[in-house]
């Protein structure tokens, strides 16, 4: 017997009686309700014979009086007797809610449109008129973005950017630098050695070698880039960090220009009324050595938490190339004099976006980076 012919009867008529029968009836023509969904529109018809479809569809199933579910309410709901009615009424409820959401004209056409679009995918690929995912964007690092806001001072003043290995020999790291194996700051820099010849280089000073020996004098450059030292992280060191390196070689270069090229960048970085010092210091490869300073950009000079109430900070350490850093570059000092300095690039992002502690810049923690 079909479901048609069942529903046209009552459940004694059809010899049911306890709850295990009534159940597996309603089951069967939920079955055959999901066979008629799944079977909606699943051909190639056109809109117009879907509509039509869909409608006689949603009548055999919903139409008053005469629908599937109409006759079930009639015949085998209403027809059983009071006492044993709840089990009746528990299915019906059930049924009439799967096919209410299922056989009204908009979920079907609904249906019908989304098995055309599978079908149509699978035939062509995906349908290109239908709108995109939109991909969310990244933003340019703070470490970056400042890199950048560096070069572009030096480029303006007519400086090349010059890049060199991350990985480099003890000889450019150290050596050609004018640091001695016995020189005590070799073991100052607690560095990461991969051999006893190579090494993850403590400072961008190393390109200042190969740039005089690939170029010549003159020769005017900054280097950026990476650079590595054996160091417990805090919150002002990292064991990886970004230097700029800046190197001018010419005829006739003297402190009084290191000064006023580098008080000229702190302008441009940090506004005009910003006022350098410049302090005696040491290094190897520079001679006269020095440290620069900047007036506190956030307090201008009065004192704060930031510049520790001294109303400087410190930038960088800079000097006039050694003769023997020339020498090693192969350019005669006799010639040509040259200075250099060398910066911290999270120390200058730092300053710049107010940040306390250096390891924000390398934990890839979105919340922190999407502020930039
Ligand atoms: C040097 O590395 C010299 N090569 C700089 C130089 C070049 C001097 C040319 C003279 C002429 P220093 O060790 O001070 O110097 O490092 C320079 C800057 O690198 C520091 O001011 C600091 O901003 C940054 N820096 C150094 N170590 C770390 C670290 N562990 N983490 C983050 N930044 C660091």
């Amino acid at each position: 017997m079909t479901i048609d012919e069942k529903t046209g009867k009552t459940l004694a008529q059809l010899g049911l009686t306890d709850s295990t029968g009534i159940a597996s009836l309603f089951a069967e023509v939920r079955a055959a309700a999901e066979a008629e969904a799944e079977a909606f529109g699943r051909g190639d018809v056109d809109e117009a014979e879907v509509v039509w479809q869909a409608k006689i569809l949603r009548d055999r199933w919903l139409a008053r009086g005469r629908g599937l579910i109409a006759r079930i309410d009639q015949n085998w709901l209403r027809q059983t007797p009071k006492e044993s009615r709840g089990v009746v009424g528990a299915e019906f409820n059930r049924l009439r809610q799967y096919a209410t959401a299922q056989f009204e004209i908009d979920p079907l056409l609904a249906a019908h449109r989304q098995k055309t679009l599978a079908r149509y995918e699978k035939r062509r690929g995906p349908d290109l008129t239908l709108p995109g995912n939109r991909r969310e964007l990244g933003s340019i690092h703070p470490v970056t973005r400042v890199q950048r806001e560096l070069e572009d001072i030096f480029i303006g003043l007519g400086f090349h950017i010059e890049t060199g290995p991350e990985i480099e020999s003890v000889y450019n790291n150290f050596d050609a630098l004018n640091i001695h194996e016995s020189h005590p700051s070799r073991d100052d820099w607690d560095t990461l050695y991969i051999s006893s010849d190579v090494l993850l280089r403590t400072h961008t000073s190393p390109v200042q070698i190969r740039a005089m020996r690939k170029y010549g004098a003159p020769l005017y450059i900054i280097t950026p880039g990476k650079c590595y030292r054996n160091e417990n992280p805090d919150a002002t060191h990292s064991a990886m960090f970004s230097q700029i390196e800046g190197l001018a070689v010419d005829a006739d270069i003297n402190f009084a220009d290191l000064k006023g090229t580098l008080d000229f960048f702190a302008k441009k970085f940090f506004g005009e009324k910003t006022r350098t010092r410049f302090q005696p210091s040491f290094f190897p490869f520079t001679e006269p050595s020095g440290e620069m300073a900047a007036s506190c950009p956030f307090c201008g000079g009065q004192g704060c938490r930031t510049c520790k109430d001294s109303g400087w900070i410190e930038l960088m350490g800079c000097g006039m190339v050694h003769p023997d850093v020339l020498r090693n570059g192969g350019i005669d000092p006799e010639r040509y004099s040259g200075w250099a300095f060398g910066l911290g690039i999270e120390r200058f992002a730092m300053l710049k976006y107010d940040i306390g502690e250096i390891q924000n810049f390398f934990q890839s923690d979105v919340r922190f980076l999407r502020q930039f």
